[in-house]
């Protein structure tokens, strides 16, 4: 088993999932689950950890578990391959994540900087639930319930790896080697990192209206792809032009491949000359929108395809979701059970517990 190469990761269902989450994780799992190379896949929908900042708001959660399910399809998951679950199903994480808490100290929890800034976008800092607080524990929960030993993530997901791991060698060296330690697969292209939204910010953010979401249809993509920040001092097509901030040319590093040039654009051997074209001056913003709008609808249109076919019958992806819950819980209970048995707290099968205490009284 320990040697098992296993991948988990998930979203919360706060929305419909966009090209940021696309480049920076959803298109790599795909990958990874096609490689052959990992025994198993599971990837799951956070809705229990959406709620842990959106209690004022369940419906939202719960009508986005359906829309995150046909995103994932949309993108390549395959059930067959792939056991897609939904978090709150898993009674079993409940209780791991109650044993772990004991793991973990408050002043841990405070230093985690992921929760950090979310607790200033959320404006939590007076009032921050204990379940916001304390969903790093949660996460290790969901992580080590799988023996995951991969989790492809963006980058702000670091520390919630990092405190998984520090869970899993304190359980470990406190009650003996039980639980994998997992790794985070970043992606490996900088500008899939942390795509930035349309307008230029740092985050794609649903508040922003700045993403370009995997369902929009092909009209919406171009649109917003014809209104990206580019650089507000390349006014001219003459004026030399800058790089840096410049989100259509982010864009194109996170997706521009060579085949993509000698299709839509021909004059340019590749991304480096075209860069160098726009930093000269004499190229114009428009030309480099039309190129990355053709290949994005390149990208997203089958994408977009697939998902209208799975929205025909929306019953058949809540039985698939159904299905994978089931498996997801078969893996959790024995890991589980491994859990309890290692704390000892599997008082009635742990027949030396029982001959230990006759002896015990018995001398008395
Ligand atoms: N925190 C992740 C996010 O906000 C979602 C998530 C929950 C997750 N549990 C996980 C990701 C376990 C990877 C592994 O996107």
């Amino acid at each position: 088993m320990a040697d098992k190469k296993i991948i988990l990761t998930g979203d919360r269902p706060t929305g419909k999932l966009h090209i940021g989450h696309y480049v920076g994780s959803l298109k790599r799992r795909v990958e990874l689950q096609n490689s052959g190379l990992y025994d198993k896949t599971f990837v799951f929908i956070a809705d229990a950890q959406a709620l842990t900042d959106n209690i004022d708001n369940p419906e939202k959660v719960r009508q986005n578990v359906i829309e995150v399910a046909l995103d994932y399809l949309a993108c390549g998951l395959d059930p067959t391959k792939s056991t897609i679950f939904i978090q709150s199903q898993i009674p079993e994480l409940c209780e791991l994540s109650f044993y772990y808490m004991d793991l973990v100290t408050v002043s841990r929890l405070q230093r985690n900087p992921t929760v950090k800034t979310e607790i200033q976008m959320r404006n939590f800092e007076a009032s921050i639930p204990v379940g916001f607080f304390t969903y790093p524990i949660s996460q290790a929960a969901d992580i080590t319930a799988f023996k995951a030993t991969t989790v492809p993530a963006g980058e702000d997901q670091e520390p919630m790896i990092e405190q998984a791991r520090e869970i899993v060698r304190r359980f470990n060296y406190i009650y003996g080697e039980t639980l994998v330690e997992p790794e985070i697969l970043l992606p490996s292209n900088a500008s899939c990192l942390r795509l930035p939204g349309t307008d230029g910010k740092a985050k794609m953010s649903k508040s922003l209206g700045n993403c370009i979401y995997l369902s929009d249809p092909a009209d919406v993509v171009e649109k917003k792809v014809k209104s990206m920040y580019t650089d507000p001092t390349h006014i001219k097509v003459s004026d030399p032009g800058k790089l840096e901030g410049n989100t259509v040319f982010t864009y194109l590093d996170a997706f521009s491949r060579p085949e993509h040039f000698e299709r839509y654009l021909p004059e340019y051997p590749n991304l480096d000359e075209l860069k160098a074209h726009y930093t000269r001056g004499g190229l114009g913003d428009m030309k480099v929108k039309k190129f990355l709008a053709a290949i994005m609808q390149e990208e997203l249109g089958p994408i977009r395809e697939r998902r209208k076919e799975f929205e025909k019958d929306i019953p058949a992806v809540y039985e698939m979701l159904r299905k994978g819950c089931e498996v997801a819980r078969e893996t959790a209970s024995a890991t589980l059970d491994e859990v309890r048995k290692a704390m000892k707290i599997n008082y009635f099968d742990d027949a030396d517990l029982i001959a230990e205490q006759v002896k015990r009284f018995s001398q008395e």
